[in-house]
C-alpha cells in the first residue's frame, strides 16, 4: 500500500491532514514522532537551510541531498511509513523529458511522490511532464496559487482576489486533477477560492495561506517552530524556539569564556595508576635529555 494513501483517506474521512516542509534528519525524526501525516522536502529549503532569498538557486542536487537526509530521519523514527514528497526545483522540468528523468531520480532515492509548481508544463508547448510521470508511475502533487519559482511573474502574492482570477485558479485545479495529480498545494489564495476548489475536486488540497477549508495544511519547519526571524502572515509559529537556541548559544559562549564548560563530567580521566606511570615515564625522559 502506498504511504500516500493517507491523503485520500483523510479527505474521505474529512479529517484535516498536517504536512510539514523540512530538510534535515533530526527535524524529520521529530516530526514523525510528533504525529505528522506527510513530509515535503520543499525547495523552500533554499530560503531556510541554504540562506538564499528565493527558491530559484535550488538545484536537483540540493533536493536529492536533503531528501536523503530526511529519509534517514524518517527511517530512524517510530513511524518509518510517513510519506515523503520531494519538490522539483526551478528548471528541473523545463522540458517534459528532463522533468520525468529528474522525477525518476527523486523516486529512486526514496521519495513516494514529487511536487511540481504551476500549470505551465501542461499549458505551454513543453507540456507533458505530468503525463510522462503518470506513464512512469510517479505520483505528482500539483501546486497553484502563489508559486515561488515564478515569483517574478506575479504582481501580488495573494491570488484569487477577483472573480476572473478565481475562475482561472479553479480551472487550473481541474486541469491538474485531470492530469492525474494525487493532491494539490494551494498557496496564498483567498479563502473562498480555496474552499470552492476543495469542494469541487475529488483529490485533496493542502493549503498554506489558503484558509481552513482545505483538506489539509502545510507549514515550513522553520516557521512552525519559530526559528524564522520575521514571521510570514500565512505561517504560524507554534513555539518560539529562535530565542531558546539563542539563549543556549549565549550560555555556551559564556561558560566557555568563564571556563565553566567543559565540566569534569564532560570528559574522561586516566586511571590513577596509568597517570602515575605516565608521569614517571616523562620524568625518566626528561632526566635522559638532561644527561645527553
Ligand atoms: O517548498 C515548500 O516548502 C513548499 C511548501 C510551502 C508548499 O512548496
Amino acid at each position: 500500500m502506498s504511504p500516500l494513501q493517507v491523503f485520500a483517506r483523510k479527505k474521505r474521512e474529512q479529517t484535516p491532514l498536517a504536512m510539514i516542509a523540512l530538510s534535515d534528519a533530526p527535524a524529520a525524526q521529530i516530526a514523525c514522532e510528533a504525529g505528522i501525516d506527510a513530509i515535503l522536502v520543499g525547495d523552500s529549503l533554499g530560503n531556510t537551510a541554504l540562506g538564499f532569498d528565493s527558491t530559484i538557486p535550488v538545484t536537483m542536487d540540493d533536493i536529492a541531498h536533503h531528501l536523503q537526509a530526511v529519509l534517514r530521519g524518517v527511517k530512524a523514527s517510530s513511524r518509518p511509513e510517513v510519506p515523503l514528497i520531494a519538490d522539483m526545483p526551478f528548471g528541473s522540468y523545463a522540458t517534459p523529458e528532463v522533468g520525468v528523468q529528474n522525477a525518476v531520480r527523486l523516486m529512486q532515492l526514496g521519495a513516494h511522490g514529487v511536487k511540481i509548481e504551476g500549470t505551465q508544463s501542461i499549458d505551454d508547448s513543453t507540456g507533458r511532464v505530468f503525463e510522462l510521470c503518470q506513464l512512469a508511475g510517479i505520483p505528482v502533487m500539483g501546486h497553484i496559487g502563489f508559486t515561488p519559482q515564478s515569483e517574478l511573474q506575479f504582481e501580488n502574492v495573494v491570488q484569487g482576489r477577483t472573480a476572473s482570477d478565481a475562475g482561472k485558479l479553479l480551472e487550473q485545479a481541474f486541469t491538474l486533477q485531470k492530469a492525474g495529480c494525487f493532491a494539490l498545494v494551494l498557496e496564498a489564495m483567498t479563502t473562498q477560492v480555496a474552499h470552492q476548489i476543495t469542494a469541487f475536486l475529488s483529490v485533496p488540497t493542502v493549503g498554506i495561506g489558503a484558509g481552513k477549508n482545505c483538506s489539509g495544511q502545510v507549514l515550513v519547519w522553520h516557521d512552525l517552530v519559530g526559528i524564522t526571524a520575521k514571521p510570514f502572515k500565512m505561517a504560524h509559529a507554534f513555539a518560539s524556539t529562535r530565542q531558546i537556541w539563542m539563549d543556549a548559544i549565549q550560555s555556551y559562549c559564556h561558560e566557555v569564556e568563564s571556563a565553566q564548560f567543559p565540566a569534569s563530567e564532560n570528559g574522561w580521566e586516566m586511571a590513577p595508576d596509568a597517570a602515575q606511570e605516565w608521569a614517571e615515564q616523562r620524568t625518566r625522559k626528561e632526566r635522559q635529555k638532561n644527561e645527553n
